[in-house]
């Protein structure tokens, strides 16, 4: 039986910890015990449930190299507005079978688990979120993409130092990350490392579709981060950690016995221009939408 680590009363959502000055300051915000432990185990239930339902069948051939296929960018490209099933390299046979049980070979679900998912999405459009939103300056918040990141013990993969604008780009710059631990993050398992006060560092690069249908990085500015200046934030389960677009981050490989499972939510401001470049699009007839209820 697993145990409860936070009171109810820790449970508490602490907006009141939110500080804008520190924010701008430091260019993240560690805010403990913002999800109760009940909500984490939700989220983590339902995540290992849609891993459940899933049947990779060809997908997982998508994963059995690291090299990037025309297919492999489809299935990433359109995901967007999708719920969809990305999967370690390393746990993919070549003949496109499992090595290892399938949730531990997930590496995350994506990109529209807050709009397609019913427990997904009422947690991610509760009004404590959009409070976060409103106190760090956005004004049209859009919940543009989110992520379930397994982090799975033994291997979970490390995500290599960059900006969240990279990948979410908006004139000016809006992006907004919520980074949820579902579970406690220790260096040993594969925590955030962020460099404080890095907001500051230009957008490095640009992840964008190419007019042939695929993707590169376009580089803008080669000076490389400070990084042996990012710190690790061990966080316990249930904290959030804010994060500005241009906060250069990273998280090592999960080389612990301890999953690592996370949530994540990027938001943008409505008001600013969202190119037509940006790897993320989503279909008409699914548009980003804020934290308004539908109708
Ligand atoms: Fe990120």
């Amino acid at each position: 039986m697993e145990q409860t680590r936070i009171s109810a009363k820790e449970a508490r959502p602490a907006i009141e910890a939110i500080d804008r000055l520190v924010f701008e300051r430091d260019g993240y915000l560690v805010l403990p015990d913002f999800v109760s432990a009940a909500d984490c185990a939700a989220l983590r239930k339902r995540a290992m449930e849609l891993v459940e339902e899933f049947s990779p069948g060809p997908v997982l051939s998508l994963f059995s190299t690291t090299e990037q296929s025309r297919t492999t960018d489809e299935y990433f490209l359109g995901s967007g507005d999708k719920i969809r099933f990305f999967f370690e390299p390393h746990c993919v046979a070549a003949d496109g079978t499992l090595r290892v049980p399938k949730h531990l070979s997930v590496n995350k679900i994506g990109h529209a688990l807050h709009d397609l998912d019913p427990v997904f999405a009422e947690f991610s459009r509760r009004p404590t979120l959009a409070a976060v939103a409103a106190m760090l300056g956005l004004q049209a918040p859009l919940l543009l993409q989110s992520m379930y990141i397994f982090k799975a013990p033994g291997g979970g993969g490390e995500v290599v130092s960059h900006q969240d604008a990279t990948f979410l780009y908006t004139e000016p710059l809006t992006t907004l990350g919520l980074w949820f631990a579902l579970e406690d993050a220790t260096i040993e398992n594969g925590c955030l490392w962020v460099l404080p006060s890095g907001q500051h560092c230009k957008l490095k690069q640009r992840f964008v579709r190419t007019p042939e249908g695929g993707t590169t990085m376009r580089m803008l500015d080669e000076e490389p981060y400070a990084e042996a200046a990012m710190v690790p934030l061990q966080v316990r389960q249930g904290t959030l950690v804010v994060l500005h677009g241009l906060m250069p981050h990273r998280s090592s490989e999960n080389r612990s016995r301890r999953s690592r499972h996370a949530y994540s939510l990027h938001l943008v401001d409505a008001h600013a221009h969202y190119p037509a470049d940006n790897w993320l699009q989503r279909s008409p007839s699914l548009p980003a939408r804020g934290f308004a209820p539908l109708p």
